[in-house]
């Protein structure tokens, strides 16, 4: 089975594609690691995020660098929405990410664009959204867990100039395919956000 969550920054993800994952037993790959690295690899070379060649350049960052704890920073996020603009950028990173996809036995996968650019075919879909001020309030939470020193305010601004990125670049622009199921989470909690989620894909 081959599962796609998309959806905008912090709207729940992460939480329903590990969970669907440990329930199917299936692999899960989060794709916003691998812009996050590309974004990271940049400042590393001492490029810069907003130069093709630069960014292109920055795709073959070593794996190691996926564990780097410097890439769950706001800073590096939005990095990563700047280089996600780029056709090469992209294409680089779509032959890792189609492969995770389609190897035997299925995944679960969960980024920006895989239910329309690297699963179109996925068996299910999920679309995760949520009112742009509860998804400020659970990024805030989870960065203050992890001890990442920010202001409310200031992930406000970030998230709210990611999400514009996000949705307006002009390849792979964050959308629900036709085809998913569209979640919101805005009323819900953890708990029944995942519960919706696993019963949906158990039909
Ligand atoms: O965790 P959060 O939703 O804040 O971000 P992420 O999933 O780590 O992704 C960081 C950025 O990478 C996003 O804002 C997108 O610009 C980009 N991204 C993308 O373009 N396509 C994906 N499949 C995943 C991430």
């Amino acid at each position: 089975m081959l599962i796609a969550v998309d959806g905008p920054v912090a709207a729940g993800k992460g939480a329903i594609a590990g969970a669907l994952a440990r329930r199917f037993k299936l692999p899960h790959l989060n794709t916003g690691l691998h812009y996050r690295a590309v974004a990271r690899q940049v400042l590393l070379n001492g490029g810069n995020v907003d130069d093709e060649d630069d960014a292109f350049d920055a795709c073959d960052f070593p794996i190691e660098l996926l564990s780097e704890p410097h890439l769950i920073s706001e800073l590096i996020a939005d990095l990563a929405s700047h280089v996600a603009v780029f056709p090469a950028v992209r294409q680089a990173l779509f032959e890792r990410e189609w492969a995770f996809a389609h190897r035997r036995g299925g995944a679960v996968l969960e980024g920006r664009d895989i239910g329309t650019v690297i699963a179109p075919d996925a068996d299910l879909k999920f679309y995760v959204t949520a009112e742009p001020a509860i998804r400020i309030r659970h990024r805030f939470e989870a960065l203050m867990e992890a001890e990442y020193p920010i202001e409310l305010r200031e992930v406000a601004a970030e998230l709210t100039a990611r999400d514009k990125r996000d949705r307006e670049r002009a390849q792979a622009p964050l959308r629900a395919a036709s085809d998913a199921i569209v979640l919101d989470t805005s009323q819900l909690m953890r708990r029944d956000a995942v519960t919706a989620a696993i019963d949906a894909a158990e039909g």
